[in-house]
């Protein structure tokens, strides 16, 4: 942590702002997977927010008079259209379970194998194991994540395997993936970098079924791929904070404020529960200055307002309280994925100079590296978190393998949502997406460790 804060203290004021500034334009500008079967044009999509006001049910009649028009759907909680009618400050509210005992229990962490730690390891570059699978034969890769159909000349971030100092990772193998999910609903639940990891699953399954019996549901909030002979989904529910908030539209999520409910994870997780093996995580969508909560008690939709790590843990509590009451460890499997991190700032690997992951070519060798992105107090919160759920959840604990991958990110190498200014484009660093995974590419490796733990 000292790291950190002396880290932090020494960049210069331009990197914050210009941190600040890439991740809102990319982290809200990353809905889109919808080219999967080509539904909208991203300016439809855009253009929802012009439509007259809709105002939800569950806000208090004393907000201000608006115009109603019928909702789409019948209303439930927050949505993109809710406002705070006043804001205060946090009160140090609890939910319930970080107030009471959870069954204390031992750790399951990952199953590991006697003494050895799978996280701990290096980056060997391995070009004849490597690529899992190949970008344009995976009909449902990503225009966001196709880094070489965008242009990526480079392909050595496709080539490396995870080495675990003292053991090896399991070889994936997707027969026998599918042979563990027969009968099976396996669900991602959370942001985008969730969606990426849910998106490599599928690349790295989807050949060894035939074409036939696989289908896919149009893009929304909950996306179900189905393969028929085997009986299972894997599925992709879109949960940015984890609880009820009103970021939970899929395609429209790019709000001035956040909202959430932190004590309201049942429109989430009644999508879950009925899935036999969840992978969760949040993270990125924390680190945007502070959120607002609204409880679900409160009547005159006044707004408590905290700082990001700390609405991270109120969501997190609420999502342990559901995993406390309804797992069972030897009917589900639960997965937590650790941050996903950033290379926004190229000083912190490369002394003295300026730029991100723009034109990173190769990992990072130094062992202890660990970037300013990736918060420890939080990494700290969520430890804590897990550990007091025991054997209920097994931590996918990807942090310091990806710290070391400053060149698997997209950068310019995708698509982007809005056309980009000549000044943009003359300056590549200034757009480049190093926050998501080029595919194949990192994410392909945390599945490999969800295919080791299963
Ligand atoms: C947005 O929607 C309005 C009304 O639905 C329509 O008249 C307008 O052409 C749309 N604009 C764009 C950019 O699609
Ligand atoms: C509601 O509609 C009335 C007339 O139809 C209009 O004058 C008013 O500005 C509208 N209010 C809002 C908040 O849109
Ligand atoms: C793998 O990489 C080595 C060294 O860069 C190169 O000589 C070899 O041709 C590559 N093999 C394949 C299959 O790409
Ligand atoms: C993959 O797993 C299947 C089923 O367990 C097995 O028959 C096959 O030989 C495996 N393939 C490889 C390359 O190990
Ligand atoms: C398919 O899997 C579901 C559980 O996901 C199960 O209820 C159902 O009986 C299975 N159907 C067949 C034909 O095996
Ligand atoms: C993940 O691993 C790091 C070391 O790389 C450790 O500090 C951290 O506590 C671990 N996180 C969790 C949630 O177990």
């Amino acid at each position: 942590m000292q790291r950190w804060q002396k880290k932090k203290k020494q960049l210069p004021l331009l990197a914050l702002i210009f941190f600040v500034f890439i991740v809102f334009s990319i982290l809200y500008n990353e809905c889109n997977i919808r080219h999967i079967h080509g539904v909208q044009s991203e300016k439809d999509d855009n253009n929802h927010s012009h439509q007259s006001t809709v105002k939800i049910e569950s806000l208090p009649k004393s907000t201000p008079p608006q115009n109603f028009t019928l909702p789409k759907k019948p209303p439930v909680g927050l949505d993109k259209f809710s406002k705070c009618s006043s804001t205060v400050p946090y009160s140090g509210r609890r939910a319930a379970w970080a107030v009471h005992t959870v069954e204390s229990g031992g750790r399951r962490g990952a199953p590991e194998p006697e003494a050895c730690d799978l996280f701990s390891g290096k980056w060997v570059f391995d070009n004849t194991s490597y690529p899992l699978y190949s970008e344009s034969s995976c009909p449902y890769m990503s225009d966001q994540l196709a880094c070489r159909k965008h242009g990526r000349t480079d392909l050595g971030y496709q080539f490396w395997r995870w080495q675990p100092h003292n053991c090896n990772l399991k070889r994936w193998n997707a027969t026998e993936m599918w042979e563990k999910l027969r009968g099976k609903r396996l669900m991602f639940v959370g942001d985008s970098l969730n969606r990426g990891q849910w998106i490599s699953m599928l690349c790295l399954l989807q050949s060894a079924i035939p074409a036939d019996k696989q289908s896919i549901t149009p893009n929304a909030e909950l996306t179900i791929f189905t393969a028929e002979n085997y009986n299972a989904t894997v599925e992709f529910l879109w949960a940015p904070l984890l609880v009820e908030s009103n970021s939970d539209d899929v395609v429209e999520h790019r709000l001035d404020e956040r909202i959430l409910r932190p004590d309201g994870i049942l429109r989430h997780s009644s999508r879950w529960e009925h899935a036999d093996i969840l992978i969760f995580n949040s993270y990125l969508w924390w680190r945007q200055g502070s959120v607002k909560l609204l409880w679900s008690t409160e009547e005159n939709a006044v707004c408590e307002e905290i700082d990001g790590v700390g609405g991270m843990e109120l969501a997190m509590e609420a999502w342990a309280d559901w995993v406390a009451s309804h797992v069972d460890p030897l009917k589900k499997r639960v997965f937590f994925v650790t941050m996903s991190p950033t290379h926004q700032i190229k000083e912190e690997w490369e002394p003295g100079s300026q730029g991100n992951c723009y034109d990173e070519k190769l990992p990072i060798s130094d062992e202890k590296y660990w970037g300013t992105g990736s918060n420890l107090p939080t990494m700290q919160m969520v430890h804590k978190v897990l550990n007091r759920l025991g054997s209920k959840v097994s931590v996918l604990n990807i942090t310091q393998l990806s710290e070391y991958r400053k060149d698997g990110h997209p950068t310019i190498y995708r698509k982007f949502w809005e056309p980009l200014s000549a000044e943009k484009i003359a300056d590549p660093a200034s757009y480049s997406d190093c926050i998501h995974w080029c595919l194949p590419g990192v994410p392909d490796v945390w599945n490999e460790f969800l295919f080791h733990f299963l």
